[in-house]
C-alpha cells in the first residue's frame, strides 16, 4: 500500500502551520497493522531500476551526508542510498555544514535508539535555519512507524522528507519533490513484497562487503518491531546473490557477509526446494577467502546447513545465534518457537560438527515479569553454551508489538541490576575464551590502523575476534598469520609471523 502525503510544510520555518491538514483524508500514516498482514502475493524481482531523466544531474556541485544508526542492514541500505545519490551527481562529505542533503537512516529497535535520532533532528534545526535550502531527510526503520511520522509532522518542521525502508529506490523522485516544493514529502509503503535488483551502491571499504540474501522477517517475536518495519520475508534469487559475491571476489574483496534479518528462513518463499545450506554450499566454491552470515534464528537452523558449514574452507567457524533468554516460559512469551532444551540441543549438534566454532548471541533481560529464577536461567545457559561474546539489552517496549501490551511489574532498577550481572558473566567468559588463544597463531584479515594507535594494525580472526599487532600498512586488506601474546576481554594482542604470511587467493 502506498501512503503518501505532501504536507503543506514550509521549509523556511517561519510560517504558522495548520497541522490539521496533515490528518485530512488524503493522509494515511504508515500502518503497523497493515505491515503485520502477510499477503500471499508473489514476490516480483525487478531489474529495471533507472535514474529518471529529469533528475539526472540534480546533485551536480552538491554534497550529501548519510548518518546511519542500527544494524548492518541499515549500513547496507546506506551504501545503496549513497550509490543513488552519487548517480545523481552528489559528492560525499562528512561535514554537516558542507552538506546539501542530510539523511538520517534510523533504527527503531529500542527506545534509546529512537531518542538519539530525535536528538539529532533537534540539533539539525539550527543548521537548517542557517541554510534553508538544505534537504533534511529521515528514512530507515523509524519512518515505518506511524507515531514517529506523526511526531515529525507535528513537532519537527525542519524535516523536508520522510521515506520508508521499501521506498529507497524512489529516492531520486522524492528528492526532486523535496527540492522543488515547499512541502514536507512523506512516502512510506507499509507493505511491500518486491525486490529491486539493480540498485547502485557505494560500498564502505574494499576489504569486506555485505550482500543481502533476503529482506524482511515473518517471525514476529512479541518484543520486536522489525517484522513491521522491514516487511515480509523475501529471498533474493540464488543466481543474483552468487553473481554479486563473484563480483566482489573479482574486485579483490577478502570477505563477504551474507545479510538478512532471519537468514535461516532463506528460500522458504521459493516454489523450489532451496535453503541457506544450498546457498552456502554454492558460495563456498567461489574464490573469496571468508564467508559469514548474519543473523540466524535457531528455529530454522537446519541439519543441512550444519553439514555444509562443517565443510569449512571459506565458510568461517563463527555463528551468531541469538538466544534472547534462558528460560522456556519466557521464550514462549517472546514467541521464539523453541525451548531452552531445543536451543541447547542445536548448540550440541553445531559443536559436534564444528568443534572449534565460536558462538555469539543476543540476550534480552527484563522481559515483562521476568522472575529472579528465570533470569538466573539466562546466566546458567550463558555459561553452559560458553559463548565468546554477546550483545545484551534491557527489554524496551515497542508500540504496536504484543509484548508492549503485557503488564510489567519488574522495576527498572531490578532490570538494570540484572543487566550488570549478565554483563559480568559475559566479560568473564570472554576473557577466559580469549586466554585460550595465547601462544596460538591465528589468521587475521587486516582491516586498517587501530583507532587508538596509528602504529598498530587491527584485523579480525575467522571467529570475528579483534586482533592488534604491529606491521607495515601494506598489509591492510591482506590475510596474515599473527601469534597471540596477550588476551584482553574484547581484544587480542599479537605479533606478526612474517614467515607465514597467508597469500590471499
Ligand atoms: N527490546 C530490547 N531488545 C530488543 N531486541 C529486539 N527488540 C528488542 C526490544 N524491544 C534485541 C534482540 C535482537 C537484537 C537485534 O536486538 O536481542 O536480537
Ligand atoms: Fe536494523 Fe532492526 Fe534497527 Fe531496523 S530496527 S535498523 S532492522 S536494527
Amino acid at each position: 500500500m502506498t501512503n503518501k502525503v505532501s504536507a503543506n510544510n514550509s521549509s523556511d520555518l517561519k510560517s504558522e502551520k495548520d497541522y490539521a491538514k496533515y490528518f485530512e483524508t488524503t493522509y494515511q500514516p504508515p500502518s503497523l497493522r497493515d505491515a503485520r498482514r502477510r499477503g500471499k502475493e508473489e514476490v516480483n524481482v525487478h531489474y529495471d531500476f533507472e535514474i529518471p531523466e529529469d533528475v539526472k544531474n540534480i546533485g551536480a556541485d552538491r554534497k550529501y551526508l548519510i548518518r546511519t544508526y542500527g544494524c548492518q542492514m541499515n549500513e547496507h541500505d546506506t551504501e545503496v542510498m549513497a550509490g543513488i545519490l552519487e548517480n545523481l551527481g552528489y559528492e560525499a562529505t562528512t561535514v554537516d555544514e558542507e552538506a546539501d542533503v542530510i539523511l538520517l537512516n534510523t533504527c527503531a529497535i529500542r527506545e534509546n535508539a529512537e531518542n538519539k535520532v530525535f536528538g539529532e533532528i533537534g540539533h539539525l534545526k539550527a543548521l537548517k535555519r542557517e541554510k534553508p535550502e538544505l534537504i533534511l531527510g529521515v528514512c530507515g526503520c523509524m519512518s515505518q512507524e506511524e507515531s514517529v511520522v506523526n511526531r515529525i509532522l507535528q513537532k519537527h518542521p525542519q524535516v523536508d522528507l520522510i521515506f520508508g525502508t521499501h521506498n529507497i529506490h524512489r529516492l531520486p523522485t522524492l528528492l526532486k519533490e523535496a527540492l522543488f516544493s515547499k512541502e514536507m514529502v512523506v512516502e512510506v509503503w507499509s507493505k511491500e513484497g518486491d525486490i529491486i535488483e539493480n540498485l547502485p551502491r557505494v560500498r564502505k571499504g574494499n576489504i569486506s562487503g555485505w550482500v543481502n540474501i533476503m529482506y524482511g522477517c515473518d517471525k514476529f517475536c512479541t518484543y520486536c518491531i522489525v517484522p513491521y518495519t522491514r516487511g515480509k520475508e523475501r529471498s533474493r534469487l540464488p543466481e543474483d546473490i552468487i553473481e554479486e559475491v563473484r563480483q566482489l571476489a573479482r574486485h579483490g574483496y577478502q570477505e563477504v557477509t551474507l545479510l538478512g534479518q532471519n537468514v535461516n528462513a532463506y528460500g522458504k518463499d521459493f516454489d523450489f526446494e532451496y535453503g541457506l545450506g544450498h546457498l552456502m554450499d554454492e558460495i563456498r566454491k567461489i574464490g573469496i577467502p571468508r564467508i559469514r552470515f548474519t543473523t540466524s534464528h535457531p528455529r530454522d537452523f537446519d541439519d543441512h546447513l550444519i553439514e555444509v558449514l562443517a565443510k569449512g574452507g571459506n565458510l568461517v567457524e563463527h555463528i551468531h545465534l541469538p538466544v534472547q533468554h534462558g528460560n522456556s516460559d519466557i521464550l514462549k512469551l517472546m514467541g521464539r518457537a523453541y525451548t531452552r532444551e531445543q536451543y541447547l540441543e542445536l548448540v550440541r549438534k553445531i559443536k559436534a560438527a564444528i568443534p572449534n566454532v565460536v558462538l555469539t548471541t543476543d540476550i534480552i533481560v527484563g522481559f515483562p515479569n521476568e522472575t529472579e529464577e528465570q533470569f538466573e536461567e539466562t546466566l546458567s545457559l550463558y555459561r553452559e553454551v560458553g559463548y565468546d561474546s554477546a550483545y545484551t539489552f534491557i527489554y524496551s517496549p515497542r508500540e504496536g508489538t504484543p509484548a508492549a501490551r503485557m503488564k510489567d511489574d519488574v522495576p527498572m532498577s531490578v532490570k538494570k541490576e540484572r543487566l550488570q550481572r549478565l554483563n559480568a558473566v559475559v566479560n568473564e567468559t570472554a576473557l577466559e575464551k580469549n586466554r585460550n588463544y595465547v601462544g596460538e597463531v591465528v589468521e587475521v584479515l587486516v582491516q586498517g590502523e587501530s583507532k587508538k594507535n596509528k602504529d598498530v594494525l587491527t584485523g579480525y580472526t575467522r571467529g570475528n575476534k579483534v586482533v592488534h599487532f604491529q606491521g607495515p600498512k601494506s598489509l591492510i586488506g591482506q590475510l596474515v598469520n599473527v601469534r597471540i601474546t596477550t588476551a584482553k576481554t574484547w581484544t587480542l594482542d599479537g605479533e606478526l609471523e612474517e614467515m607465514y604470511e597467508v597469500k590471499s587467493s
